[in-house]
């Protein structure tokens, strides 16, 4: 079933009856399958509550001024490498989280970011993951660093989870940006009328069916949002769903709008506005 009605997905994404789409259990330690088996996103129930508890705690500790933080870290690195911005976010948020090495986590993020969401397995995915674990071990903040559901999996989570949706925004901003609009009028109405995420999903716990919610029509459902298809930067913020909803909306918003602004911040005051695009 596709939901494409902005009322139903909010009650599919409200009702614990509808799941994520179960995870590969027993995968060899260091495996793309491994860690997948062991994240917040694809759990359920009081499991889903703890790790979501641990990665909030997490975001919190980047929150209030460090939000704005990571927009600035976002700019700075962006004019610093002259508009080629791809990358950026990631090695912002990593760095913020305390990893060591930046280029080789953005490297590893980038090669295990399209398995973790999809659950396509692979060799290079697999050494990626392997990538991620070691550098998580030599965080600044190894001392707590504990095993399975610890701190150093939901850094890895967080990264994993922002960079293909984060890129993805600034992306799909670009292609609407225009003179004078401001950036973050700019990023609400990008994430509603062009979600970088088009689809998310859920299984149906009593019956086993498949549901996905498509994020690009319930964002235009003609009984939220008059004029659906305009992209009206002017719109300000709108009830969209590219964040989610209901009972694992995404946690992060306010950094994943940050880090897409202090990008966009740069390219708009730059020449070097058109590289990395
Ligand atoms: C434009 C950027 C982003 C978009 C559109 C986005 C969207 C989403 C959506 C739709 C979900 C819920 C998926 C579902 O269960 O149906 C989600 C979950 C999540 N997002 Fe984001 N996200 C973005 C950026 C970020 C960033 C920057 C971070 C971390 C800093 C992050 C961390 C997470 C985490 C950890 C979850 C899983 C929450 C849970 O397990 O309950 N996201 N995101």
């Amino acid at each position: 079933m596709l939901v494409t009605r902005h009322t139903e997905a909010c009650s599919v994404l409200a009702d614990s009856r509808y799941v994520p789409p179960p995870v590969r259990q027993g995968a060899p330690v260091g495996t793309l399958a491994w860690l997948r088996a062991l994240v917040s996103r694809f759990s359920t129930g009081e499991v889903h509550a703890d790790r979501r508890a641990t990665l909030t705690a997490l975001l919190a500790e980047l929150a209030g001024p460090d939000v704005a933080r990571l927009r600035a870290g976002a700019r700075r690195l962006t004019l610093e490498r002259r508009g080629d911005w791809r990358g950026v976010p990631t090695a912002v948020l990593g760095e913020a989280l305390g990893f060591p090495e930046i280029d080789r986590l953005v490297e590893a993020v980038r090669a295990a970011a399209p398995g973790y969401l999809s659950g396509e397995e692979s060799a290079d995915a697999d050494a990626a993951v392997t990538e991620l674990v070691k550098l998580a071990g030599q965080g600044s903040w190894q001392g707590s660093w504990q095993g399975s559901e610890d701190d150093g999996i939901a850094r890895i989570t967080l990264l994993l989870q922002a960079h293909a949706a984060v890129e993805g925004l600034v992306a799909n901003a670009l292609a609407h940006a225009t003179p004078g609009v401001p950036v973050d009028d700019l990023l609400h109405e990008t994430l509603r009328h062009d979600p970088p995420l088009k689809v998310t999903r859920r299984v149906d716990r009593e019956t086993g069916d498949e549901v996905g919610i498509d994020l690009v029509t319930v964002n235009r459902d003609p009984d939220v949002f008059a004029a659906p298809d305009r992209f009206d930067a002017a719109r300000g913020e709108t009830p969209h769903l590219t964040f989610g909803a209901g009972l694992r909306p995404c946690p992060a918003a306010r950094h994943a709008l940050a880090l897409a602004a202090g990008v966009l911040d740069a390219l708009a005051g730059t020449s070097a506005s058109g590289e990395g695009r």
